[in-house]
């Protein structure tokens, strides 16, 4: 998003509401952008309008730190922070139109490291499906550029792992249009992923010049 702390707002979607029908619908996208991302947005500002020191935290220490912080503070940054963080990339990794495919050093890392596409949907779906309750399923980069899908419960990011894709699991994100039909939902997700921001965010962090 494009500011790092405190007062965080909420970025508008990047796309028309209706942009990314069949797979998700326009009441969806109301309630899930300007409700609850809104919500996390509106939370977080609030626990930390009496904090000068913590309103200087970027908003990624404020996911990776939230341990170190009081207790009375620490689950609702812990809750929000994440809540921000990761809605702001799940809206961001979405696109209208046809499916992009990965760019080659992208697809070179999936190919190396799932084996492929199919394989890769096929961890994702699992890590989607198998995320018991509200959570996320995330494609991610570890420092040296290698792939792992994990998922991670509640609003709990995959920081210090580099999140390239998640799939928000929380049963806001879909129950409206799929009701209890997680998997439909999923089906629906990776068709929108926007493989080409995506290996852009790849490329710019892990290609080498000399590769
Ligand atoms: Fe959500």
């Amino acid at each position: 998003m494009d500011q790092t702390c405190y007062p965080f707002t909420l970025p508008p979607l990047p796309y028309a509401y209706d942009a990314l029908l069949p797979g998700l619908d326009e009441r969806t996208l109301h309630f899930h952008h300007d409700k609850h991302f809104a919500a996390y947005v509106e939370n977080l500002n609030k626990l930390l309008e009496d904090q000068p020191a913590l309103q200087a935290w970027p908003l990624e220490r404020l996911c990776r730190d939230w341990a170190c912080l009081p207790e009375h503070l620490r689950q609702g940054v812990r809750n929000n922070a994440g809540g921000v963080y990761n809605h702001d990339l799940y809206f961001r990794t979405l696109r209208p139109g046809l499916a992009a495919t990965p760019a080659p050093a992208l697809q070179e890392a999936i190919d190396r490291d799932f084996g492929g596409m199919e394989a890769l949907k096929a961890a994702m779906k699992a890590a989607a499906m198998g995320q018991f309750g509200s959570g996320w399923a995330w494609l991610a980069a570890d420092g040296q550029g290698g792939l792992l899908v994990v998922k991670t419960p509640n609003q709990d990011t995959v920081l210090p792992l580099c999140p390239l894709l998640c799939c928000d699991v929380w049963e806001h994100a879909y129950y409206l249009q799929y009701q209890n039909r997680r998997a439909d939902y999923f089906e629906a997700w990776w068709r929108l992923a926007d493989w080409t921001g995506v290996s852009q965010v790849y490329g710019r962090r892990f290609s080498h010049p000399f590769f």
